[in-house]
Protein backbone atom coordinates (compact mmCIF):
# COMPACT_ATOMS: atom_id res chain seq x y z
CA UNK A 1 0.00 0.00 0.00
CA UNK A 2 1.45 3.47 -1.36
CA UNK A 3 2.39 5.85 1.63
CA UNK A 4 -0.25 8.82 0.44
CA UNK A 5 1.82 12.15 1.07
CA UNK A 6 -0.56 14.75 2.81
CA UNK A 7 0.36 18.13 2.10
CA UNK A 8 -2.76 19.50 3.56
CA UNK A 9 -1.27 18.37 6.82
CA UNK A 10 2.26 19.17 6.39
CA UNK A 11 1.23 22.66 5.20
CA UNK A 12 -0.65 23.20 8.21
CA UNK A 13 2.16 21.85 10.31
CA UNK A 14 4.54 24.83 9.10
CA UNK A 15 1.62 27.49 9.17
CA UNK A 16 1.60 26.65 12.67
CA UNK A 17 4.95 27.13 12.84
CA UNK A 18 4.98 29.99 10.90
CA UNK A 19 2.31 31.48 12.94
CA UNK A 20 4.22 31.31 16.26
CA UNK A 21 7.21 32.95 14.45
CA UNK A 22 5.11 35.69 13.20
CA UNK A 23 4.01 36.54 16.12
CA UNK A 24 7.43 36.64 17.94
CA UNK A 25 8.60 38.74 14.74
CA UNK A 26 5.98 41.25 15.46
CA UNK A 27 6.78 41.43 19.61
CA UNK A 28 10.32 42.31 18.14
CA UNK A 29 10.43 44.68 15.10
CA UNK A 30 6.98 46.14 16.04
CA UNK A 31 5.30 44.90 12.94
CA UNK A 32 4.89 41.71 10.91
CA UNK A 33 6.36 40.54 7.57
CA UNK A 34 4.64 42.21 4.48
CA UNK A 35 3.44 40.80 1.32
CA UNK A 36 2.75 42.99 -1.86
CA UNK A 37 1.18 41.33 -4.10
CA UNK A 38 0.69 42.65 -7.60
CA UNK A 39 -1.92 41.95 -9.70
CA UNK A 40 -2.58 43.48 -13.31
CA UNK A 41 -5.52 42.85 -15.25
CA UNK A 42 -9.14 40.61 -14.28
CA UNK A 43 -7.43 36.74 -15.49
CA UNK A 44 -10.47 34.75 -13.17
CA UNK A 45 -7.81 31.82 -12.48
CA UNK A 46 -5.18 35.02 -10.84
CA UNK A 47 -7.74 36.23 -8.98
CA UNK A 48 -8.59 33.32 -7.22
CA UNK A 49 -4.88 32.70 -6.55
CA UNK A 50 -4.37 36.05 -5.54
CA UNK A 51 -7.28 35.69 -3.13
CA UNK A 52 -5.95 32.22 -2.05
CA UNK A 53 -2.49 33.84 -0.83
CA UNK A 54 -3.90 36.52 0.56
CA UNK A 55 -6.19 34.99 2.93
CA UNK A 56 -3.62 31.95 3.68
CA UNK A 57 -1.13 35.89 4.93
CA UNK A 58 -3.87 36.65 7.43
CA UNK A 59 -4.20 32.94 8.52
CA UNK A 60 -0.57 33.23 9.45
CA UNK A 61 -0.47 36.84 10.64
CA UNK A 62 1.26 38.69 7.74
CA UNK A 63 0.16 41.51 6.53
CA UNK A 64 -0.63 41.70 2.72
CA UNK A 65 -0.84 44.76 0.36
CA UNK A 66 -3.51 44.30 -2.63
CA UNK A 67 -2.24 45.65 -5.64
CA UNK A 68 -4.77 45.81 -8.62
CA UNK A 69 -3.59 47.32 -11.74
CA UNK A 70 -5.89 47.92 -14.82
CA UNK A 71 -4.37 45.73 -17.98
CA UNK A 72 -3.80 48.87 -19.79
CA UNK A 73 -0.94 49.23 -17.77
CA UNK A 74 2.40 50.03 -19.20
CA UNK A 75 5.69 48.46 -18.75
CA UNK A 76 7.05 51.28 -17.20
CA UNK A 77 3.81 51.75 -15.18
CA UNK A 78 4.57 48.68 -13.82
CA UNK A 79 8.25 48.76 -13.18
CA UNK A 80 7.57 51.44 -10.93
CA UNK A 81 5.52 50.15 -9.22
CA UNK A 82 7.68 47.52 -8.61
CA UNK A 83 10.21 50.10 -7.46
CA UNK A 84 8.13 51.62 -5.14
CA UNK A 85 7.70 48.59 -3.07
CA UNK A 86 11.02 47.53 -3.98
CA UNK A 87 12.27 50.79 -1.73
CA UNK A 88 8.86 50.61 0.77
CA UNK A 89 10.93 49.67 4.36
CA UNK A 90 7.86 48.08 5.39
CA UNK A 91 7.59 45.51 2.32
CA UNK A 92 9.09 42.43 2.51
CA UNK A 93 7.67 40.66 -0.44
CA UNK A 94 6.54 41.34 -3.96
CA UNK A 95 5.23 39.20 -5.98
CA UNK A 96 3.85 40.20 -9.37
CA UNK A 97 1.23 37.22 -10.49
CA UNK A 98 1.69 35.86 -13.76
CA UNK A 99 0.41 35.42 -16.36
CA UNK A 100 0.61 39.35 -17.32
CA UNK A 101 -1.64 40.56 -20.36
CA UNK A 102 -0.20 40.66 -23.75
CA UNK A 103 1.99 43.06 -23.99
CA UNK A 104 3.86 43.24 -20.64
CA UNK A 105 7.39 41.17 -20.28
CA UNK A 106 7.45 38.95 -17.52
CA UNK A 107 10.94 38.72 -17.41
CA UNK A 108 11.46 42.52 -17.30
CA UNK A 109 9.42 42.99 -14.75
CA UNK A 110 10.74 40.34 -12.43
CA UNK A 111 14.25 41.34 -12.90
CA UNK A 112 13.07 44.87 -11.32
CA UNK A 113 12.30 43.19 -8.08
CA UNK A 114 14.64 43.08 -5.44
CA UNK A 115 16.39 40.14 -4.92
CA UNK A 116 15.81 40.65 -1.12
CA UNK A 117 11.86 40.70 -1.29
CA UNK A 118 11.74 37.72 -4.79
CA UNK A 119 9.50 35.94 -2.39
CA UNK A 120 8.60 33.80 -5.72
CA UNK A 121 11.98 32.99 -6.07
CA UNK A 122 12.14 33.63 -10.02
CA UNK A 123 15.02 36.57 -10.16
CA UNK A 124 18.12 35.18 -11.81
CA UNK A 125 19.99 35.92 -8.77
CA UNK A 126 17.45 33.79 -6.68
CA UNK A 127 17.88 31.43 -9.76
CA UNK A 128 21.51 31.11 -9.67
CA UNK A 129 21.51 30.86 -5.84
CA UNK A 130 19.53 28.04 -6.18
CA UNK A 131 21.40 26.19 -8.85
CA UNK A 132 24.39 26.61 -6.24
CA UNK A 133 22.59 25.18 -3.73
CA UNK A 134 23.30 28.50 -1.39
CA UNK A 135 19.60 27.97 0.00
CA UNK A 136 20.26 29.78 2.95
CA UNK A 137 21.45 32.99 0.85
CA UNK A 138 18.35 33.55 -1.30
CA UNK A 139 15.02 32.98 -1.82
CA UNK A 140 13.99 29.28 -3.32
CA UNK A 141 11.06 29.17 -5.82
CA UNK A 142 7.91 28.13 -3.89
CA UNK A 143 6.37 24.83 -5.81
CA UNK A 144 10.25 23.34 -5.65
CA UNK A 145 10.78 23.86 -2.49
CA UNK A 146 7.58 22.28 -0.80
CA UNK A 147 8.18 19.53 -3.10
CA UNK A 148 11.68 19.16 -1.15
CA UNK A 149 9.85 19.38 2.18
CA UNK A 150 7.80 16.41 1.31
CA UNK A 151 11.57 14.27 1.09
CA UNK A 152 12.24 15.70 3.99
CA UNK A 153 9.18 15.28 6.34
CA UNK A 154 8.78 11.72 5.23
CA UNK A 155 12.61 10.77 5.23
CA UNK A 156 12.93 10.08 1.83
CA UNK A 157 16.32 9.50 0.35
CA UNK A 158 17.86 11.16 -2.79
CA UNK A 159 21.42 10.67 -2.33
CA UNK A 160 22.45 7.99 -5.19
CA UNK A 161 18.55 7.48 -6.43
CA UNK A 162 17.58 7.74 -10.11
CA UNK A 163 15.34 10.62 -10.01
CA UNK A 164 13.17 11.20 -13.46
CA UNK A 165 11.63 15.43 -13.35
CA UNK A 166 8.93 15.42 -16.18
CA UNK A 167 8.86 19.04 -17.28
CA UNK A 168 11.53 22.07 -17.66
CA UNK A 169 9.87 25.00 -16.90
CA UNK A 170 11.46 27.39 -15.52
CA UNK A 171 9.26 27.70 -12.26
CA UNK A 172 8.85 23.92 -11.10
CA UNK A 173 11.47 21.52 -13.48
CA UNK A 174 14.50 23.50 -13.70
CA UNK A 175 14.56 24.42 -10.35
CA UNK A 176 13.79 21.11 -9.15
CA UNK A 177 15.80 19.30 -11.08
CA UNK A 178 18.81 21.42 -9.54
CA UNK A 179 17.64 20.58 -6.15
CA UNK A 180 17.58 16.88 -6.54
CA UNK A 181 20.73 17.23 -8.38
CA UNK A 182 22.51 19.23 -5.15
CA UNK A 183 20.91 16.29 -2.41
CA UNK A 184 23.10 13.94 -4.89
CA UNK A 185 20.65 11.96 -6.58
CA UNK A 186 21.21 11.48 -10.84
CA UNK A 187 18.78 13.39 -12.48
CA UNK A 188 17.34 13.41 -15.98
CA UNK A 189 15.12 15.77 -17.20
CA UNK A 190 12.19 14.80 -19.70
CA UNK A 191 9.88 17.38 -21.70
CA UNK A 192 7.58 17.49 -24.18
CA UNK A 193 10.52 16.57 -26.89
CA UNK A 194 11.48 13.89 -24.94
CA UNK A 195 11.41 10.77 -27.55
CA UNK A 196 10.03 7.70 -25.53
CA UNK A 197 8.92 8.95 -22.44
CA UNK A 198 8.38 5.72 -20.29
CA UNK A 199 12.12 4.65 -21.29
CA UNK A 200 13.22 7.59 -18.20
CA UNK A 201 10.19 7.19 -16.00
CA UNK A 202 10.08 3.68 -15.45
CA UNK A 203 13.86 3.96 -14.54
CA UNK A 204 12.78 6.30 -11.82
CA UNK A 205 12.98 6.17 -8.09
CA UNK A 206 11.85 9.24 -7.75
CA UNK A 207 9.25 10.59 -10.34
CA UNK A 208 8.65 14.41 -10.28
CA UNK A 209 6.00 15.54 -13.20
CA UNK A 210 4.88 18.82 -13.59
CA UNK A 211 3.79 19.12 -17.15
CA UNK A 212 -0.04 19.99 -17.45
CA UNK A 213 -0.99 17.30 -19.27
CA UNK A 214 -3.79 15.56 -17.18
CA UNK A 215 -3.08 11.56 -16.43
CA UNK A 216 0.56 11.68 -18.82
CA UNK A 217 1.48 9.35 -16.75
CA UNK A 218 -0.02 5.43 -15.98
CA UNK A 219 0.97 2.83 -14.01
CA UNK A 220 2.67 1.19 -16.76
CA UNK A 221 5.00 3.98 -17.08
CA UNK A 222 6.41 3.89 -13.40
CA UNK A 223 8.75 1.42 -11.81
CA UNK A 224 7.28 -0.82 -8.51
CA UNK A 225 8.19 1.04 -5.14
CA UNK A 226 8.91 4.32 -6.74
CA UNK A 227 7.87 7.67 -5.49
CA UNK A 228 5.59 9.75 -6.97
CA UNK A 229 5.18 13.50 -6.76
CA UNK A 230 2.52 14.55 -9.18
CA UNK A 231 2.61 18.32 -9.39
CA UNK A 232 0.04 19.55 -11.96
CA UNK A 233 -3.13 20.69 -11.21
CA UNK A 234 -5.62 20.82 -14.38
CA UNK A 235 -9.86 20.49 -14.56
CA UNK A 236 -10.93 18.04 -16.26
CA UNK A 237 -15.39 17.77 -16.21
CA UNK A 238 -15.52 19.96 -13.34
CA UNK A 239 -12.96 17.56 -11.36
CA UNK A 240 -9.25 19.05 -10.26
CA UNK A 241 -6.78 15.90 -11.53
CA UNK A 242 -3.22 15.93 -11.96
CA UNK A 243 -0.53 14.46 -14.51
CA UNK A 244 -0.17 11.13 -12.76
CA UNK A 245 -3.21 8.55 -12.90
CA UNK A 246 -3.56 8.48 -9.34
CA UNK A 247 -5.96 5.56 -9.24
CA UNK A 248 -3.85 3.37 -11.48
CA UNK A 249 -0.21 4.13 -10.01
CA UNK A 250 -0.85 4.11 -6.41
CA UNK A 251 -0.96 0.38 -6.55
CA UNK A 252 2.12 -0.02 -7.75
CA UNK A 253 4.43 2.67 -5.98
CA UNK A 254 5.68 3.38 -2.47
CA UNK A 255 4.34 6.87 -1.90
CA UNK A 256 2.61 9.46 -3.84
CA UNK A 257 1.25 12.54 -3.74
CA UNK A 258 -2.83 13.09 -4.47
CA UNK A 259 -4.09 16.26 -6.44
CA UNK A 260 -5.57 17.94 -5.09
CA UNK A 261 -4.03 17.45 -1.43
CA UNK A 262 -0.77 17.44 -2.06
CA UNK A 263 1.89 19.48 -3.66
CA UNK A 264 -0.40 22.25 -4.14
CA UNK A 265 -1.32 23.38 -0.72
CA UNK A 266 2.69 23.74 -0.32
CA UNK A 267 3.23 26.20 -2.57
CA UNK A 268 1.49 28.78 -0.94
CA UNK A 269 2.77 27.68 2.38
CA UNK A 270 6.28 27.96 1.38
CA UNK A 271 5.45 31.88 -0.58
CA UNK A 272 4.89 32.59 3.65
CA UNK A 273 7.37 30.57 4.44
CA UNK A 274 10.12 33.17 2.27
CA UNK A 275 7.64 36.00 3.09
CA UNK A 276 8.86 35.50 6.83
CA UNK A 277 12.61 34.39 5.60
CA UNK A 278 12.65 38.07 4.03
CA UNK A 279 12.03 39.64 6.46
CA UNK A 280 14.26 37.91 8.78
CA UNK A 281 17.05 38.15 6.07
CA UNK A 282 16.54 42.10 5.86
CA UNK A 283 16.20 42.65 9.52
CA UNK A 284 19.33 40.77 10.20
N1 LIG B 1 1.15 32.08 -11.62
C1 LIG B 1 1.08 30.74 -11.47
N2 LIG B 1 1.92 30.33 -10.49
C2 LIG B 1 2.54 31.43 -10.03
C3 LIG B 1 3.50 31.66 -9.01
O1 LIG B 1 3.99 30.75 -8.34
N3 LIG B 1 3.86 32.96 -8.81
C4 LIG B 1 3.37 33.97 -9.56
N4 LIG B 1 3.80 35.20 -9.30
N5 LIG B 1 2.48 33.80 -10.51
C5 LIG B 1 2.05 32.53 -10.74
Amino acid sequence: MAVILDGKALSKKIRNSLKNEVKELKEKFGRPPSLAVVLVGNNPASEIYVRNKIKACSEVGIDSIDRRLPETVTQEELNSIVKELNEDPNVDGIIVQLPLPNGLSCREVVNYISPEKDVDGFHPVNVGKCTLGLYDQGLMPCTPAGVMKFFEEYNIPLQGKNAVMVGHSNIVGKPLANMLINANATVSVCHVYTKDLSHYTRYADVLCVATGVPGLIKADMVKEGAVVIDIGISRVNGKIVGDVDFEGVKEKVSAITPVPGGVGPMTITMLLYNTVKAFKMRNG
